[in-house]
């Protein structure tokens, strides 16, 4: 065995990340701060505070213990300086929206971005004279084409929802910091067990810390990670505009997380197979999931990521009614919107997600009356494959 120091694997920073700081009490758990503001034992330490000698909590807007202990298991897991908590992954997007991109600036976004990110975009950002070019996910060629010399930021999820397109993060990185601007990733679908985008050179990555971090569908929290430059402005931005995560939220994320190697093995081992196994069924026409030969990134997707994720997208060769009587018959997985959780999940993409927007849409976003959403779980593979086969009878 080397005698070089072992650099934790994820599990072990999972557990153990940001859990020692708090010095007030000997117990193994995080305590939960419930508390809206901290007091001072006199004026001359909170001028002290004031004037930047002092770091400690001022106001629960600003700052909390509990808050910390996740912010640092969130560095620890995403290799980061600094982390930052929302009140949702919304919040995390919106506000670094508003933090990192100037008053008329420009941004590049991909089309196939959670349908709330695309309306904030393009009915509220607007609002500050943003200007936006819209392109197709993993489309490399496109986003050299959508740069300007005032371009502030390139953003993206990756994998994208609901067919899950994997970037080529190294190669969108080097094109758009060719040309100034930063790479955001909202890197929700992937988490940091299976892909981790600032070792790819991101600039900042987001998630919806509803999903896989918090992992058992009981919360909604967001976080954004990176250098501590460009998070400074992010949390400074969290202070004023408020959205801020509760602290016993908070607590249930740090717990959430310490588990989160485990559960994406599971989740990954599951929608692995489960994809393999709807596409040698007669009555499933495409499956998009990044771990198929068949998915147009696999090549990205196998170079990228460690995981694949446990989201599973499938055409099934039926008409919306068909769809309907599939997703009714499912028994293990609940009818519900979100993925991430211990839970598994089932969804039709036409009837939920993108019940709103125009037919012609729906088409250009592949989304059609059969297209299921699969939020893998992680129960045991053979009781989801079962289930899903006495569903596809019931088609
Ligand atoms: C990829 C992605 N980003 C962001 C969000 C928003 O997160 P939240 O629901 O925590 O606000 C979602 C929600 O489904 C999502 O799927």
């Amino acid at each position: 065995m080397s005698d070089r120091p072992r650099k934790p694997g994820a599990s072990t920073r999972a557990v153990h990340g940001g859990e020692r700081d708090h010095r007030e009490s000997s117990s193994v758990s995080t305590p939960i701060h419930q508390t809206s503001t901290f007091w001072f034992p006199d004026s001359a330490e909170l001028r002290e505070y004031a004037e930047g000698r002092l770091v400690r909590d001022e106001y629960g807007r600003y700052s909390n213990p509990t808050w910390r202990a996740a912010e640092a298991k969130l560095c620890e897991l995403e290799g980061a300086e600094e982390a930052v908590l929302f009140a949702s992954g919304m919040c995390a997007a919106t506000t670094m929206f508003l933090a990192l991109v100037p008053d008329g600036g420009h941004i590049v976004v991909t089309n196939e971005c959670y349908r709330r990110t695309r309306q904030f975009i393009a009915e509220y950002l607007s609002k500050t004279g943003v200007q936006v070019s819209v392109i197709e996910p993993a489309n490399t060629i496109a986003l050299k084409d959508a740069l300007r010399d005032d371009t502030a930021l390139f953003f993206t999820e990756s994998p994208t929802n609901p067919t899950l397109r994997v970037i080529d993060l190294p190669e969108a990185v080097r094109i758009a910091h060719e040309r100034g601007a930063r790479v955001v990733i909202d890197s929700t679908f992937a988490s940091p067990v299976n892909h981790r985008p600032l070792d790819d050179g991101a600039d900042l990555v987001i998630h919806s810390a509803t999903k896989y971090l918090g992992g058992h569908n009981d919360l909604i929290a967001g976080v954004a990670a990176g250098p501590a430059d460009v998070v400074a402005p992010i949390r400074k931005a969290v202070g004023v505009l408020g959205g801020i995560l509760d602290a016993h939220a908070a607590w249930l994320l740090v717990r959430g997380m310490k588990t989160l190697a485990l559960r994406m093995a599971r989740h990954n081992e599951n929608a692995l197979e489960i994809a393999r196994w709807l596409e040698e069924r007669p009555e499933v026409r495409r499956v998009w999931y990044p771990g198929l030969e068949s998915h147009p990134d696999y090549a990205v997707a196998t170079r990228l990521l460690s995981g694949f994720g446990g989201v599973v997208t499938f055409e099934l060769e039926t008409d919306l009614d068909g769809a309907v009587r599939f997703t009714d018959a499912c028994r293990l997985p609940y009818i519900a919107p979100s993925l991430g959780g211990v839970e598994s999940l089932v969804e039709m993409p036409v009837l939920m997600s993108f019940w709103d927007q125009t037919e012609e849409d729906r088409r250009s976003w592949g989304i059609t009356d059969s297209l299921i959403r699969l939020a893998c779980g992680i129960e045991d593979t053979a009781d989801l494959i079962a289930d899903l086969d006495q569903a596809l009878r019931a088609i």
